[in-house]
């Protein structure tokens, strides 16, 4: 990927160094935990048999091998991702399975040059909150979709309504230097979470009929505290800090989170909430 071609360059970074090799190593697991969302999503956006669909943020490709399911060999998918860990895997894993014509690019889906007027539709599971222009992210993914096409993407809801996230981030800060929350405008993990920012976002990058379904679910984030505290540590935004805390620091961070997740530990695991918005939105 030539730098001119990206914008989101802190982003890559990220994406591409600790936090990339991460999402690699703990893909079966991450997988367990999203798959409810992104089948929420992906049954949403009903892809129907020979459609191309463009994927954002593909990650590793379950989704991408997902959607591949959806419109058979007469489709095509183009996934898109700006992490070379996470898309060298996402590739890896195609080659070893995928029947349908999917193609990965190593891009940044806010100014890569998608073919005009291509897609059928665009999907996305918690791929698209990290742009540091949404507004200009969103109109370039437009600009792919042939008129009367449409997106749904899946992206976190609020703060709050996320304790499997809120709770051990907030045991954690005991220990770790956990950076703030960036503003509400900042790239992130919950810079979707405001219904009426979405809705602006899209409106201006000049999509229509926008929809926000709510969807939230209780789910398992281990099979006891301890797992749990070892698997978030590694996963949610505490996996840089921890990764690279001393091992004293680690051990008492994952002390503090393991107390404060235990009341939730039941026989399904540790249960805790999940909130996201199911988004969708038409090209006119
Ligand atoms: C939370 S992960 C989700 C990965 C995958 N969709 C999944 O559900 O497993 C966010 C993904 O979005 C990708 N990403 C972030 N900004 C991007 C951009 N500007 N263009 C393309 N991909 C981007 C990251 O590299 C990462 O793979």
């Amino acid at each position: 990927m030539s730098e001119s071609t990206i914008a989101n360059q802190e982003q890559r970074e990220f994406w591409s160094d600790i936090k990339g090799d991460l999402w690699v190593t703990l893909q079966p697991r991450i997988d367990m935990m999203l798959a409810a969302f992104g089948n929420k999503a992906l049954d949403t956006l009903d892809p129907q048999s020979g459609e191309r669909i463009l994927e954002i943020g593909c990650g590793t490709g379950t989704t991408t091998l997902a959607l591949g399911e959806r419109v058979g060999v007469s489709g095509e998918i183009l996934a898109a991702d700006l992490s070379q860990p996470m898309i060298n895997k996402a590739i890896e894993r195609a080659d070893l399975g995928a029947q349908h014509p999917i193609t990965f690019v190593e891009v940044d889906a806010q100014v890569h040059n998608f073919p005009t007027a291509m897609f059928d539709a665009v999907y996305s599971r918690f791929g698209v909150m990290f742009f540091d222009d949404p507004v200009a992210a969103f109109s370039n993914i437009r600009q792919a979709v042939r008129p009367g096409g449409r997106m749904t993407y899946v992206c976190w809801a609020d703060r709050k309504a996320n304790p499997w996230i809120r709770i051990p981030a907030g045991a954690a800060k005991a220990f770790l230097d956990l950076p703030a929350p960036p503003p509400d405008d900042a790239p992130g993990q919950f810079s979707m979470e405001n219904e009426g920012r979405v809705q602006q976002i899209l409106h201006d990058a000049g999509w229509t009929d926008i929809g926000l379904e709510r969807f939230t679910i209780d789910g398992s984030i281990g099979s006891d505290a301890a797992d749990a505290a070892s698997f978030i540590t590694k996963m949610g935004p505490m996996s840089e800090p921890f990764a690279l805390a001393d091992l004293d620091t680690q051990n008492k961070t994952l002390q503090v989170i393991e107390e404060a997740l235990t009341p939730y530990a039941n026989d399904s695991g540790v249960v805790l909430g999940f909130s996201t918005w199911i988004v969708s939105a038409m090209q006119t």
